[in-house]
């Protein structure tokens, strides 16, 4: 085995003057008695070591730092294995006693590393426990639910209103042809009437977009001609327009239609005052004013007093107490034979409205394009 010096090198012993002494000794005795010092000295660094790997250990406070421990004092090349290399100076008899207590000793850390980093990892969970924990005591965040676009709405009550009274609702194109939009509607080309509907043409000549929903008057009465016809037309439609307050390019009508045997300018007026009472409340006051269509005779435009001031005056109805509601009148003879009837049997009355507008009066609101530039405040407020 290795001699003095070699050993001086490995390990520090606890007083020099010791060693020294025990040197002179190993001189008279031999080499046992030396060795026998170095045991006694590498028991006490494992002791030292053990109870300087335990105050370090309950310093470790983090996953990390018991990691940092773990090379620091338990690992190939940390201060255990290096205590360890001492061994080679002891003899055959000395080594398993060493052997024991530094599996004892690794045992001991091992199993209080294992301890810390239980706790560590269980104090961290505690943490980010308490950091993301759910405070169920705390009232909730009031949901901001959506709402009905208000033309939506002003549809729905005109679809609920016109049910009500047997009218079925109906679905026509919006792509038509200059035939159905105008020429079947009494609207021949050149006719001056034209200059009322600002028109979306396509490049495929005589296919346009529709300006009104009464070409659908036509499908409907070529549909169900000979019966008789009670609907609604409600839709999108186009026109050439300069978007202002006012104008759209695209906007709603709901148009109207009955034909049968017998009816009467008066049931025109009772359906549609009726509407008025259902749509606006009880008591509207509602007017009818001489006016023309191409495909009604006679035509007549219907107001009823304005909603906002009730007829006083007010910016919405430009002052004159009364708000524009729709147009309508009979249905001319020669649009009734368009469709398929009979006028001399034939009959009836057809309206068109601007749920838009309706809705724009409903709610006092001053400008149709907050309609589509979708600010949800628009529909906070109403
Ligand atoms: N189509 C007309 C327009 O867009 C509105 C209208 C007026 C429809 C009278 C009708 C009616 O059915 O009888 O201005």
């Amino acid at each position: 085995m290795g001699g003095t010096t070699e050993h001086a090198g490995n390990f520090v012993p606890v007083d020099e003057r010791l060693v020294s002494f025990f040197v002179s000794l190993k001189k008279e005795k031999g080499r046992n008695f030396m060795s026998n010092i170095v045991q006694q000295d590498i028991l006490l660094q494992l002791q030292q070591l053990q109870k300087d790997a335990q105050t370090a250990l309950a310093q470790a406070n983090t996953t990390e730092a018991t990691r940092e421990w773990y090379s620091e004092y338990l690992s190939r090349k940390g201060r255990l294995t290096g205590i360890l290399r001492n061994l080679g100076s002891l003899s055959a008899e000395e080594r398993p006693l060493i052997g024991k207590v530094a599996n004892e000793v690794k045992a001991v850390l091992e199993n209080a590393l294992q301890e810390r980093q239980t706790a560590i990892a269980q104090a961290e969970l505690e943490a980010v426990r308490r950091a993301e924990s759910v405070d169920i005591t705390l009232p909730g965040r009031p949901q901001n639910l959506g709402k009905l676009h208000i033309t939506t709405r002003a549809l729905r009550d005109i679809y609920a209103i016109f049910t009500a009274m047997g009218f079925q609702i109906y679905d026509s194109p919006e792509v038509e042809t200059d035939e159905y939009n105008f020429q079947l509607l009494n609207i021949p080309p050149g006719h001056p009437a034209r200059d009322m509907w600002d028109t979306f043409y396509t490049t495929t000549p005589g296919l346009i977009l529709r300006t009104h929903t009464s070409p659908g008057q036509i499908h409907a009465m070529r549909e169900y001609t000979p019966e008789p016809i009670r609907v609604i037309l409600p839709g999108k439609c186009y026109r050439y327009e300069a978007v202002d307050a006012s104008h759209e390019f695209m906007f709603y009508q709901v148009e109207g239609l009955a034909v049968g045997k017998h009816i009467t300018f008066s049931d025109l007026k009772g359906v549609l005052i009726n509407f008025a009472n259902q749509m606006y409340g009880e008591g509207r006051k509602a007017r009818f004013r001489k006016s023309y269509f191409p495909f009604t005779e006679p035509s007549v435009e219907m107001d009823i007093d304005c909603v906002l001031c009730g007829g006083k005056g007010c910016p919405v109805c430009k002052f004159s107490g009364w708000l524009e509601m729709l147009g309508a009148g009979m249905v001319h003879p020669r649009v009734l034979q368009n469709g398929g009837y009979d006028p001399t049997e034939f009959s009836g009355f057809a309206f068109g409205m601007g749920p838009d507008r309706i809705a724009l009066q409903k709610y006092g609101i001053d400008d149709i394009r907050y309609f589509f530039t979708n600010d949800a405040r628009l529909f906070e407020r109403v």
